[in-house]
């Protein structure tokens, strides 16, 4: 396990919080595969498999935050898609030193330093800055 779900900040939007806790089992599948693949003990078709699932949910993850703070106009939007387009630069990265050398420990190496620590630092300020704003307009969600 990379991220425990019980440590993780809680922000002022459910939809958000449904989101970061199913990415947290996502990337939490991938980084167990991942130790298993370098044991020899699971596939690297299992950890391309959960790599690709986990980047999708990255995608879309960042993609309903934006979506929602263009909506609403939120002040400080384009130093929050700053933030994501960084790690999506990075990710992007991380899966194409994956698809050269099918190097288990490179993932796992990104998740442990980069990955995990800037998704806590990341939802503890611009994602709870950002959904106390969009609280005032989106209840429902
Ligand atoms: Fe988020
Ligand atoms: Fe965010």
């Amino acid at each position: 396990m990379l991220i425990r779900k019980e440590d993780f900040p809680k922000v002022a939007l459910s939809k958000m919080n449904e989101i970061h806790s199913t990415e947290i089992d996502i990337v939490n599948s991938l980084y167990d595969a991942v130790v298993r693949c370098i044991e020899g003990k699971e596939s690297v078709e299992t950890v391309d498999k959960l790599l690709r699932e986990f980047l999708n949910d990255v995608r879309e993850h960042f993609s309903f935050e934006q979506e929602l703070m263009e909506k609403y106009g939120f002040f400080a939007y384009p130093m929050h898609k700053g933030e994501h387009d960084n790690v999506l630069r990075e990710l992007a990265s991380v899966e194409s030193i994956w698809e050269e050398k099918k190097n288990p420990a490179t993932i796992k190496e990104y998740l442990e330093n980069y990955f995990a620590p800037w998704i806590v630092n990341h939802v503890q300020t611009m994602d709870t800055v950002t959904a106390m704003f969009l609280s005032n307009f989106v209840h429902a969600e």
